[in-house]
Protein backbone atom coordinates (compact mmCIF):
# COMPACT_ATOMS: atom_id res chain seq x y z
CA UNK A 1 0.00 0.00 0.00
CA UNK A 2 2.98 1.96 0.72
CA UNK A 3 3.62 3.16 -2.75
CA UNK A 4 0.11 4.10 -3.67
CA UNK A 5 -0.88 6.68 -0.59
CA UNK A 6 1.60 8.88 0.99
CA UNK A 7 2.79 6.93 4.37
CA UNK A 8 3.84 7.96 7.97
CA UNK A 9 5.54 5.39 10.11
CA UNK A 10 4.55 4.91 13.42
CA UNK A 11 7.74 3.17 15.79
CA UNK A 12 5.90 1.13 18.13
CA UNK A 13 7.75 1.15 21.57
CA UNK A 14 5.12 -1.26 22.88
CA UNK A 15 2.74 1.81 24.36
CA UNK A 16 -1.08 0.44 24.76
CA UNK A 17 -2.04 3.68 22.64
CA UNK A 18 0.31 3.00 19.11
CA UNK A 19 -3.17 1.58 17.54
CA UNK A 20 -4.82 4.92 18.57
CA UNK A 21 -2.11 6.88 17.12
CA UNK A 22 -2.49 5.40 13.86
CA UNK A 23 -6.44 5.78 13.70
CA UNK A 24 -6.36 9.28 14.84
CA UNK A 25 -3.36 9.71 11.64
CA UNK A 26 -6.39 8.05 9.13
CA UNK A 27 -8.93 9.78 10.32
CA UNK A 28 -7.04 13.16 9.55
CA UNK A 29 -6.94 11.82 5.76
CA UNK A 30 -3.23 9.94 5.76
CA UNK A 31 -2.46 6.48 5.41
CA UNK A 32 -0.29 5.64 8.51
CA UNK A 33 1.88 2.04 8.92
CA UNK A 34 3.04 0.30 12.46
CA UNK A 35 6.41 -1.35 12.61
CA UNK A 36 8.03 -2.83 15.27
CA UNK A 37 11.02 -0.20 16.84
CA UNK A 38 13.68 -2.47 15.53
CA UNK A 39 12.66 -2.27 11.90
CA UNK A 40 15.37 -2.28 9.93
CA UNK A 41 16.85 0.42 7.80
CA UNK A 42 16.18 -0.90 4.16
CA UNK A 43 12.56 -2.02 5.22
CA UNK A 44 11.62 1.77 6.28
CA UNK A 45 13.18 3.42 3.12
CA UNK A 46 11.13 0.96 0.89
CA UNK A 47 8.12 2.46 2.47
CA UNK A 48 9.18 6.18 1.30
CA UNK A 49 7.63 7.68 4.94
CA UNK A 50 7.09 11.16 4.78
CA UNK A 51 7.71 11.42 8.56
CA UNK A 52 7.95 8.93 11.55
CA UNK A 53 6.26 8.88 14.41
CA UNK A 54 8.12 7.17 17.73
CA UNK A 55 5.05 5.90 19.79
CA UNK A 56 4.91 6.18 23.65
CA UNK A 57 6.17 2.94 25.75
CA UNK A 58 6.35 1.67 29.15
CA UNK A 59 10.27 1.64 29.37
CA UNK A 60 12.66 3.64 30.91
CA UNK A 61 15.08 4.51 27.74
CA UNK A 62 18.67 4.35 29.92
CA UNK A 63 16.80 0.67 31.39
CA UNK A 64 18.83 -2.69 30.25
CA UNK A 65 17.47 -4.04 27.24
CA UNK A 66 15.25 -0.64 26.34
CA UNK A 67 13.61 -0.26 22.95
CA UNK A 68 16.05 1.80 21.02
CA UNK A 69 15.24 2.51 17.42
CA UNK A 70 17.88 2.86 14.99
CA UNK A 71 19.53 6.24 15.31
CA UNK A 72 20.05 6.49 11.32
CA UNK A 73 16.05 7.44 11.37
CA UNK A 74 17.17 10.49 12.16
CA UNK A 75 19.19 11.05 8.97
CA UNK A 76 16.26 10.09 6.54
CA UNK A 77 15.75 13.90 6.05
CA UNK A 78 11.97 13.33 7.26
CA UNK A 79 10.23 14.95 10.11
CA UNK A 80 10.32 12.74 13.34
CA UNK A 81 7.29 13.46 16.32
CA UNK A 82 8.29 11.59 19.70
CA UNK A 83 6.01 10.88 21.53
CA UNK A 84 6.01 9.96 25.48
CA UNK A 85 8.86 7.65 25.39
CA UNK A 86 9.48 8.67 22.09
CA UNK A 87 10.41 11.94 23.11
CA UNK A 88 12.64 10.76 25.49
CA UNK A 89 14.22 8.32 23.22
CA UNK A 90 14.95 12.00 20.97
CA UNK A 91 16.47 13.53 24.13
CA UNK A 92 18.63 10.24 24.63
CA UNK A 93 19.75 10.28 21.29
CA UNK A 94 20.47 14.27 21.02
CA UNK A 95 21.92 15.18 24.57
CA UNK A 96 18.94 16.16 26.44
CA UNK A 97 18.11 14.65 29.87
CA UNK A 98 15.66 12.52 30.99
CA UNK A 99 15.37 11.61 34.38
CA UNK A 100 12.34 9.90 36.67
CA UNK A 101 9.52 11.88 37.90
CA UNK A 102 9.25 12.51 41.49
CA UNK A 103 6.52 10.54 41.11
CA UNK A 104 4.58 9.03 37.94
CA UNK A 105 2.72 11.04 36.19
CA UNK A 106 -1.09 9.83 35.27
CA UNK A 107 -4.25 11.72 34.24
CA UNK A 108 -5.33 15.21 33.44
CA UNK A 109 -2.52 17.80 32.80
CA UNK A 110 -3.07 21.40 31.31
CA UNK A 111 -0.51 22.58 28.77
CA UNK A 112 0.57 26.47 28.66
CA UNK A 113 2.44 27.97 24.96
CA UNK A 114 5.62 29.44 26.06
CA UNK A 115 6.35 31.63 23.12
CA UNK A 116 3.84 33.44 20.88
CA UNK A 117 1.48 30.77 18.98
CA UNK A 118 2.11 31.48 15.31
CA UNK A 119 5.69 30.07 16.35
CA UNK A 120 4.75 26.85 16.73
CA UNK A 121 4.10 24.93 13.85
CA UNK A 122 3.32 21.46 16.36
CA UNK A 123 0.82 23.54 18.25
CA UNK A 124 -0.71 25.96 15.68
CA UNK A 125 -4.35 27.16 16.25
CA UNK A 126 -4.28 25.39 20.49
CA UNK A 127 -5.15 28.25 23.03
CA UNK A 128 -2.96 28.39 25.81
CA UNK A 129 -3.60 26.32 28.49
CA UNK A 130 -5.09 23.22 26.17
CA UNK A 131 -5.78 19.83 28.68
CA UNK A 132 -3.95 16.69 27.84
CA UNK A 133 -3.18 13.39 29.11
CA UNK A 134 0.05 12.41 30.70
CA UNK A 135 1.12 8.49 31.31
CA UNK A 136 4.85 8.55 31.97
CA UNK A 137 7.53 7.47 34.96
CA UNK A 138 10.10 9.43 33.22
CA UNK A 139 10.55 12.65 31.69
CA UNK A 140 12.44 14.57 29.57
CA UNK A 141 14.13 17.80 31.99
CA UNK A 142 16.35 19.47 30.14
CA UNK A 143 15.48 19.68 25.90
CA UNK A 144 18.33 18.41 23.55
CA UNK A 145 20.86 21.53 22.26
CA UNK A 146 18.91 23.20 19.05
CA UNK A 147 15.18 22.48 20.62
CA UNK A 148 13.13 25.08 21.93
CA UNK A 149 10.63 24.46 24.37
CA UNK A 150 7.29 25.56 22.89
CA UNK A 151 4.71 24.35 25.92
CA UNK A 152 4.95 23.20 29.39
CA UNK A 153 2.99 21.86 32.14
CA UNK A 154 3.55 22.66 35.94
CA UNK A 155 5.81 19.92 36.61
CA UNK A 156 7.42 19.20 33.33
CA UNK A 157 8.10 20.38 29.53
CA UNK A 158 5.33 19.34 27.33
CA UNK A 159 6.48 20.12 23.67
CA UNK A 160 9.78 20.74 22.40
CA UNK A 161 10.33 21.57 18.52
CA UNK A 162 13.86 21.68 16.28
CA UNK A 163 11.76 22.85 12.94
CA UNK A 164 14.53 23.80 11.27
CA UNK A 165 15.73 19.48 11.31
CA UNK A 166 12.01 18.55 11.34
CA UNK A 167 12.39 16.99 14.97
CA UNK A 168 9.59 17.33 17.34
CA UNK A 169 8.14 15.90 20.56
CA UNK A 170 5.57 15.48 23.13
CA UNK A 171 5.61 14.52 26.24
CA UNK A 172 1.67 14.06 26.38
CA UNK A 173 -0.75 11.63 24.57
CA UNK A 174 -2.06 13.84 22.04
CA UNK A 175 -4.05 10.17 20.43
CA UNK A 176 -6.17 9.37 23.33
CA UNK A 177 -9.70 11.19 23.63
CA UNK A 178 -8.59 12.85 26.84
CA UNK A 179 -6.51 15.33 24.99
CA UNK A 180 -9.25 16.84 23.15
CA UNK A 181 -7.20 18.80 20.49
CA UNK A 182 -4.96 15.94 19.93
CA UNK A 183 -6.37 15.34 16.46
CA UNK A 184 -5.37 18.76 15.59
CA UNK A 185 -1.57 18.31 16.92
CA UNK A 186 -1.41 15.14 14.74
CA UNK A 187 -3.05 16.83 12.25
CA UNK A 188 -0.32 19.85 12.18
CA UNK A 189 2.70 17.20 12.18
CA UNK A 190 1.36 15.18 8.74
CA UNK A 191 -0.49 17.56 6.94
CA UNK A 192 1.65 20.64 8.25
CA UNK A 193 4.95 19.35 9.04
CA UNK A 194 5.02 16.53 7.14
CA UNK A 195 3.27 17.99 4.06
CA UNK A 196 0.82 15.17 3.18
CA UNK A 197 -2.03 16.24 1.44
CA UNK A 198 -4.60 13.92 2.67
CA UNK A 199 -5.06 11.02 0.05
CA UNK A 200 -6.13 8.63 2.07
CA UNK A 201 -10.04 7.88 2.21
CA UNK A 202 -12.57 5.07 1.72
CA UNK A 203 -12.86 5.51 -2.19
CA UNK A 204 -8.77 5.69 -2.52
CA UNK A 205 -8.07 2.84 -0.88
CA UNK A 206 -11.00 0.94 -2.94
CA UNK A 207 -8.88 2.14 -6.30
CA UNK A 208 -5.97 0.81 -4.94
CA UNK A 209 -7.33 -2.21 -3.57
CA UNK A 210 -8.89 -3.11 -6.36
CA UNK A 211 -5.74 -2.88 -8.97
CA UNK A 212 -3.84 -4.50 -6.29
CA UNK A 213 -6.18 -7.89 -6.14
CA UNK A 214 -6.44 -7.58 -9.92
CA UNK A 215 -3.35 -8.14 -10.33
CA UNK A 216 -2.75 -10.87 -7.19
CA UNK A 217 -5.58 -12.91 -9.10
CA UNK A 218 -4.75 -12.13 -12.53
CA UNK A 219 -7.20 -14.14 -14.76
CA UNK A 220 -7.44 -16.64 -11.50
CA UNK A 221 -10.86 -17.65 -9.34
CA UNK A 222 -11.88 -16.87 -6.21
CA UNK A 223 -14.20 -18.39 -3.32
CA UNK A 224 -14.95 -16.57 -0.28
CA UNK A 225 -16.70 -18.03 3.06
CA UNK A 226 -19.52 -15.47 4.24
CA UNK A 227 -20.21 -15.18 7.24
CA UNK A 228 -22.89 -12.64 7.33
CA UNK A 229 -20.38 -10.31 9.18
CA UNK A 230 -19.14 -6.89 8.01
CA UNK A 231 -15.94 -7.99 6.98
CA UNK A 232 -16.38 -10.78 5.12
CA UNK A 233 -19.03 -9.14 3.24
CA UNK A 234 -16.78 -6.06 2.94
CA UNK A 235 -13.94 -8.53 1.44
CA UNK A 236 -16.27 -10.06 -1.04
CA UNK A 237 -17.29 -7.09 -2.24
CA UNK A 238 -14.25 -5.49 -2.93
CA UNK A 239 -12.70 -8.78 -4.71
CA UNK A 240 -16.09 -9.32 -6.29
CA UNK A 241 -15.45 -5.24 -7.49
CA UNK A 242 -12.29 -6.52 -9.18
CA UNK A 243 -13.03 -9.65 -10.80
CA UNK A 244 -16.75 -9.87 -11.15
CA UNK A 245 -17.80 -13.88 -10.70
CA UNK A 246 -14.40 -15.35 -10.86
CA UNK A 247 -15.43 -14.85 -6.92
CA UNK A 248 -17.77 -16.74 -5.55
CA UNK A 249 -19.04 -16.72 -2.56
CA UNK A 250 -20.42 -19.56 0.12
CA UNK A 251 -22.47 -18.54 3.23
CA UNK A 252 -23.12 -21.97 4.88
CA UNK A 253 -26.36 -22.16 7.24
CA UNK A 254 -24.57 -24.29 10.14
CA UNK A 255 -27.92 -24.63 11.71
CA UNK A 256 -26.58 -22.22 14.68
CA UNK A 257 -27.58 -18.85 13.42
CA UNK A 258 -30.01 -16.69 15.30
CA UNK A 259 -34.00 -16.43 13.89
CA UNK A 260 -34.14 -16.03 10.26
CA UNK A 261 -30.97 -14.87 9.66
CA UNK A 262 -30.12 -17.89 6.84
CA UNK A 263 -32.64 -16.04 4.79
CA UNK A 264 -32.79 -12.51 6.00
CA UNK A 265 -28.65 -12.37 5.36
CA UNK A 266 -28.95 -14.69 1.65
CA UNK A 267 -31.94 -11.68 1.00
CA UNK A 268 -29.76 -8.94 1.42
CA UNK A 269 -27.03 -10.15 -0.48
CA UNK A 270 -29.28 -11.10 -3.31
CA UNK A 271 -30.47 -7.19 -3.66
CA UNK A 272 -27.01 -5.66 -2.86
CA UNK A 273 -26.92 -7.64 -6.29
CA UNK A 274 -23.05 -7.81 -7.02
CA UNK A 275 -22.08 -10.86 -5.13
CA UNK A 276 -22.41 -14.06 -6.54
CA UNK A 277 -23.68 -16.14 -3.39
CA UNK A 278 -24.61 -19.38 -2.85
CA UNK A 279 -26.80 -20.49 0.38
CA UNK A 280 -25.73 -23.90 1.61
CA UNK A 281 -28.04 -25.22 3.99
CA UNK A 282 -25.95 -28.03 6.49
CA UNK A 283 -28.09 -27.50 9.62
CA UNK A 284 -28.72 -31.08 10.10
CA UNK A 285 -25.09 -32.16 9.75
CA UNK A 286 -23.55 -29.72 12.10
CA UNK A 287 -26.43 -30.63 14.40
CA UNK A 288 -26.21 -34.43 14.23
CA UNK A 289 -22.38 -33.59 14.45
CA UNK A 290 -22.78 -31.90 17.84
CA UNK A 291 -25.23 -34.37 19.20
CA UNK A 292 -24.49 -35.70 22.95
CA UNK A 293 -21.35 -33.27 22.81
CA UNK A 294 -20.46 -31.08 25.89
CA UNK A 295 -17.58 -29.94 26.11
CA UNK A 296 -16.91 -26.39 25.01
CA UNK A 297 -13.94 -26.79 23.45
CA UNK A 298 -15.26 -30.38 21.56
CA UNK A 299 -18.09 -28.26 20.49
CA UNK A 300 -16.25 -25.97 18.56
CA UNK A 301 -13.57 -28.10 16.90
CA UNK A 302 -16.11 -30.22 15.72
CA UNK A 303 -18.50 -27.09 14.47
CA UNK A 304 -14.84 -25.48 13.02
CA UNK A 305 -13.94 -29.25 11.12
CA UNK A 306 -17.51 -29.82 9.57
CA UNK A 307 -17.65 -26.36 8.61
CA UNK A 308 -14.25 -26.86 6.54
CA UNK A 309 -15.70 -30.31 5.04
CA UNK A 310 -18.78 -28.50 3.77
CA UNK A 311 -16.91 -25.69 2.38
CA UNK A 312 -14.11 -27.60 0.55
CA UNK A 313 -16.79 -29.96 -1.04
CA UNK A 314 -18.99 -26.94 -1.93
CA UNK A 315 -15.71 -25.26 -3.42
CA UNK A 316 -14.80 -28.27 -5.19
CA UNK A 317 -18.37 -28.82 -7.15
CA UNK A 318 -17.39 -25.14 -8.41
CA UNK A 319 -14.39 -26.29 -10.65
CA UNK A 320 -10.81 -24.52 -10.12
CA UNK A 321 -9.98 -22.43 -7.28
CA UNK A 322 -7.01 -20.54 -6.87
CA UNK A 323 -7.75 -17.93 -3.98
CA UNK A 324 -9.14 -17.91 -0.13
CA UNK A 325 -10.42 -14.43 0.32
CA UNK A 326 -10.43 -13.44 4.24
CA UNK A 327 -11.38 -10.43 5.90
CA UNK A 328 -8.34 -10.08 7.98
CA UNK A 329 -7.97 -7.05 9.54
CA UNK A 330 -5.16 -4.79 10.47
CA UNK A 331 -4.85 -4.74 14.10
CA UNK A 332 -4.70 -9.09 13.87
CA UNK A 333 -1.79 -8.08 11.44
CA UNK A 334 0.14 -5.38 14.14
CA UNK A 335 -0.18 -8.28 16.46
CA UNK A 336 1.19 -11.42 14.09
CA UNK A 337 4.46 -8.58 13.93
CA UNK A 338 4.28 -7.49 17.63
CA UNK A 339 7.47 -6.84 19.25
CA UNK A 340 5.73 -7.83 22.33
CA UNK A 341 5.58 -11.60 20.75
CA UNK A 342 2.52 -13.61 19.75
CA UNK A 343 -0.44 -12.28 21.32
CA UNK A 344 -1.72 -14.34 24.88
CA UNK A 345 -5.51 -14.22 22.79
CA UNK A 346 -6.67 -17.04 21.55
CA UNK A 347 -8.20 -16.30 18.31
CA UNK A 348 -10.78 -19.21 17.74
CA UNK A 349 -12.38 -17.31 15.25
CA UNK A 350 -10.59 -18.24 11.79
CA UNK A 351 -12.95 -20.41 10.72
CA UNK A 352 -11.51 -21.82 7.88
CA UNK A 353 -8.12 -22.51 9.67
CA UNK A 354 -6.50 -25.19 7.75
CA UNK A 355 -8.18 -24.92 4.46
CA UNK A 356 -5.48 -22.71 2.34
CA UNK A 357 -2.94 -25.99 3.12
CA UNK A 358 -5.53 -28.61 2.32
CA UNK A 359 -6.57 -27.26 -1.10
CA UNK A 360 -3.80 -25.18 -2.06
CA UNK A 361 -5.76 -21.83 -2.04
CA UNK A 362 -3.41 -18.64 -2.10
CA UNK A 363 -4.48 -15.80 0.27
CA UNK A 364 -6.70 -12.76 -0.79
CA UNK A 365 -6.70 -10.29 2.51
CA UNK A 366 -8.39 -6.78 0.89
CA UNK A 367 -8.54 -5.49 4.26
CA UNK A 368 -4.73 -6.16 6.11
CA UNK A 369 -4.27 -2.47 5.92
CA UNK A 370 -7.93 -1.46 7.73
CA UNK A 371 -9.27 -1.00 10.92
CA UNK A 372 -12.27 -1.97 11.64
CA UNK A 373 -14.19 2.04 11.58
CA UNK A 374 -12.40 1.94 8.05
CA UNK A 375 -13.71 -1.36 6.92
CA UNK A 376 -17.48 0.11 7.64
CA UNK A 377 -16.63 3.19 5.47
CA UNK A 378 -15.17 1.17 2.81
CA UNK A 379 -18.38 -0.89 2.75
CA UNK A 380 -20.32 2.15 2.76
CA UNK A 381 -18.48 3.24 -0.03
CA UNK A 382 -19.03 -0.10 -1.80
CA UNK A 383 -23.00 0.37 -1.40
CA UNK A 384 -23.35 -3.04 1.05
CA UNK A 385 -26.57 -2.43 2.77
CA UNK A 386 -26.55 -0.56 6.35
CA UNK A 387 -27.88 -4.10 8.34
CA UNK A 388 -25.22 -5.39 7.16
CA UNK A 389 -22.23 -2.81 7.76
CA UNK A 390 -23.31 -1.90 11.32
CA UNK A 391 -23.86 -6.12 13.03
CA UNK A 392 -22.87 -6.31 15.94
CA UNK A 393 -19.97 -9.28 15.92
CA UNK A 394 -21.75 -12.66 15.97
CA UNK A 395 -19.05 -16.03 16.59
CA UNK A 396 -18.86 -18.67 14.23
CA UNK A 397 -19.79 -21.58 16.39
CA UNK A 398 -22.78 -19.19 16.70
CA UNK A 399 -25.84 -20.50 19.31
CA UNK A 400 -23.86 -23.71 20.31
CA UNK A 401 -21.37 -21.64 22.56
CA UNK A 402 -25.07 -19.98 23.88
CA UNK A 403 -26.09 -23.07 25.19
CA UNK A 404 -23.89 -24.48 27.82
CA UNK A 405 -23.38 -28.56 27.44
CA UNK A 406 -25.25 -30.35 25.47
CA UNK A 407 -27.31 -29.23 22.26
CA UNK A 408 -31.22 -30.52 22.25
CA UNK A 409 -32.79 -29.46 18.83
CA UNK A 410 -35.50 -27.71 20.88
CA UNK A 411 -33.24 -25.42 23.00
CA UNK A 412 -32.38 -24.12 19.77
CA UNK A 413 -35.63 -22.99 19.37
CA UNK A 414 -36.06 -22.03 23.01
CA UNK A 415 -32.74 -19.88 22.49
CA UNK A 416 -33.83 -18.36 19.02
CA UNK A 417 -37.09 -17.02 19.89
CA UNK A 418 -35.67 -15.78 22.87
CA UNK A 419 -32.67 -13.51 21.57
CA UNK A 420 -35.01 -12.99 18.89
CA UNK A 421 -37.14 -10.72 21.26
CA UNK A 422 -33.64 -9.58 23.16
CA UNK A 423 -32.63 -8.12 19.61
CA UNK A 424 -35.84 -6.67 18.77
CA UNK A 425 -36.38 -4.75 22.24
CA UNK A 426 -32.51 -3.39 22.23
CA UNK A 427 -33.14 -2.00 18.21
CA UNK A 428 -36.71 -1.02 19.54
CA UNK A 429 -34.64 1.17 22.36
CA UNK A 430 -32.23 3.00 20.23
CA UNK A 431 -29.19 0.96 21.84
CA UNK A 432 -28.36 -1.55 18.81
CA UNK A 433 -25.60 0.51 17.49
CA UNK A 434 -23.69 1.37 21.34
CA UNK A 435 -23.47 -2.11 21.98
CA UNK A 436 -20.67 -4.40 21.00
CA UNK A 437 -22.80 -7.55 21.51
CA UNK A 438 -26.34 -8.09 22.65
CA UNK A 439 -27.66 -11.28 23.08
CA UNK A 440 -29.60 -14.34 25.21
CA UNK A 441 -28.11 -17.71 26.85
CA UNK A 442 -30.37 -20.32 27.49
CA UNK A 443 -29.42 -21.84 30.29
CA UNK A 444 -29.29 -25.80 31.41
CA UNK A 445 -30.76 -25.28 34.52
CA UNK A 446 -35.07 -25.54 35.54
CA UNK A 447 -36.53 -23.55 38.35
CA UNK A 448 -39.50 -23.10 39.79
CA UNK A 449 -41.77 -20.29 39.03
CA UNK A 450 -46.04 -19.89 38.72
CA UNK A 451 -47.99 -18.97 36.32
CA UNK A 452 -52.00 -18.45 36.73
CA UNK A 453 -52.51 -20.55 39.16
CA UNK A 454 -49.98 -23.48 37.69
CA UNK A 455 -46.74 -24.07 39.60
CA UNK A 456 -44.72 -24.23 36.41
CA UNK A 457 -40.72 -26.09 36.30
CA UNK A 458 -39.25 -24.46 33.30
CA UNK A 459 -35.68 -23.16 31.59
CA UNK A 460 -33.96 -19.92 32.33
CA UNK A 461 -32.69 -17.69 29.66
CA UNK A 462 -29.72 -15.23 30.58
CA UNK A 463 -29.60 -11.92 28.88
CA UNK A 464 -25.88 -10.74 27.59
CA UNK A 465 -25.29 -7.00 26.70
CA UNK A 466 -21.58 -5.30 26.70
CA UNK A 467 -19.58 -2.78 25.54
CA UNK A 468 -16.35 -3.13 24.45
CA UNK A 469 -14.13 -1.48 21.75
CA UNK A 470 -12.54 -4.98 20.66
CA UNK A 471 -13.74 -7.43 22.21
CA UNK A 472 -10.89 -7.61 24.27
CA UNK A 473 -12.06 -6.29 27.13
CA UNK A 474 -15.63 -5.69 27.62
CA UNK A 475 -18.06 -3.63 30.04
CA UNK A 476 -21.58 -5.16 31.26
CA UNK A 477 -24.09 -2.40 29.57
CA UNK A 478 -26.21 -0.52 31.78
CA UNK A 479 -29.53 -1.03 29.87
CA UNK A 480 -32.04 0.91 31.24
CA UNK A 481 -34.05 -0.93 33.64
CA UNK A 482 -37.54 -0.35 31.27
CA UNK A 483 -35.68 -1.78 28.65
CA UNK A 484 -35.04 -5.39 30.92
CA UNK A 485 -38.46 -5.21 32.01
CA UNK A 486 -39.61 -5.51 28.45
CA UNK A 487 -37.39 -8.32 27.71
CA UNK A 488 -38.04 -10.40 30.37
CA UNK A 489 -41.80 -10.03 30.37
CA UNK A 490 -41.66 -10.80 26.67
CA UNK A 491 -39.42 -13.37 26.99
CA UNK A 492 -41.37 -15.19 29.67
CA UNK A 493 -45.20 -14.53 27.91
CA UNK A 494 -43.91 -15.33 24.47
CA UNK A 495 -41.43 -18.07 24.84
CA UNK A 496 -43.21 -21.23 26.04
CA UNK A 497 -40.53 -23.29 28.52
CA UNK A 498 -38.96 -20.51 29.94
CA UNK A 499 -40.68 -19.16 33.49
CA UNK A 500 -37.26 -16.68 34.59
CA UNK A 501 -34.73 -13.97 32.85
CA UNK A 502 -31.70 -13.35 34.64
CA UNK A 503 -28.92 -10.36 33.37
CA UNK A 504 -25.51 -11.16 33.30
CA UNK A 505 -23.52 -7.95 35.37
CA UNK A 506 -20.05 -9.53 34.65
CA UNK A 507 -17.18 -7.64 33.06
CA UNK A 508 -14.50 -9.50 30.94
CA UNK A 509 -11.59 -9.97 32.35
CA UNK A 510 -12.31 -11.81 34.40
CA UNK A 511 -15.22 -13.54 32.95
CA UNK A 512 -15.60 -13.89 28.64
CA UNK A 513 -18.39 -12.55 26.36
CA UNK A 514 -20.12 -15.79 25.72
CA UNK A 515 -21.16 -18.70 28.08
CA UNK A 516 -18.63 -21.50 26.57
P1 LIG B 1 -15.06 -14.03 24.48
O1 LIG B 1 -16.19 -14.95 24.79
O2 LIG B 1 -13.76 -14.75 24.28
O3 LIG B 1 -15.41 -13.39 23.06
O4 LIG B 1 -14.95 -12.88 25.43
C1 LIG B 1 -14.73 -12.31 22.48
C2 LIG B 1 -15.34 -12.05 21.12
O5 LIG B 1 -15.07 -13.16 20.25
C3 LIG B 1 -16.27 -13.79 19.83
N1 LIG B 1 -16.01 -15.22 19.89
C4 LIG B 1 -15.86 -15.99 18.82
N2 LIG B 1 -15.91 -15.69 17.52
N3 LIG B 1 -15.48 -17.96 17.00
C5 LIG B 1 -15.77 -16.71 16.62
O6 LIG B 1 -15.88 -16.46 15.41
C6 LIG B 1 -15.40 -18.33 18.30
O7 LIG B 1 -15.16 -19.49 18.62
C7 LIG B 1 -15.60 -17.29 19.25
N4 LIG B 1 -15.59 -17.26 20.61
C8 LIG B 1 -15.85 -15.99 20.97
C9 LIG B 1 -17.34 -13.32 20.81
O8 LIG B 1 -18.63 -13.35 20.22
C10 LIG B 1 -16.87 -11.94 21.16
O9 LIG B 1 -17.24 -10.98 20.19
Amino acid sequence: MSKAFETIVILDFGSQYTQLIARRIREVGVYCEIHPFNVGMDTLRGVHPKGIILSGGPSSVYEDGAPHCDRQILELGVPVLGICYGLQLLSYFLGGRVEPSSRREYGAATVNLTGEREQSRLLAGLSDGFPVWMSHGDHVTVAPPGFEVVATTENALGAVEAPQRGWYGLQFHPEVAHTPDGRLILSNFVRGICECQGDWSAASFIDAAVARIRQQIGEGHAVCGLSGGVDSSVAAALVSRAIGDRLTCLFVDNGLLRKDEFSKVLKAFREYGKLNVKGIAAGERFLGALKGVEDPERKRKIIGTTFIDVFQEEANRLGQIDFLVQGTLYPDVIESQSVKGPSAVIKSHHNVGGLPEKMHLRLVEPLRELFKDEVRQVGRELGLPAPLIDRQPFPGPGLAIRIPGAIEPDDLLLLQESDNIVMEEIRNSGLYGELWQSFAVLLPIRTVGVMGDQRTYERVIAVRAVKSVDGMTADWARLPYEVLETISRRIVSEVRGVNRVVYDISSKPPSTIEWE
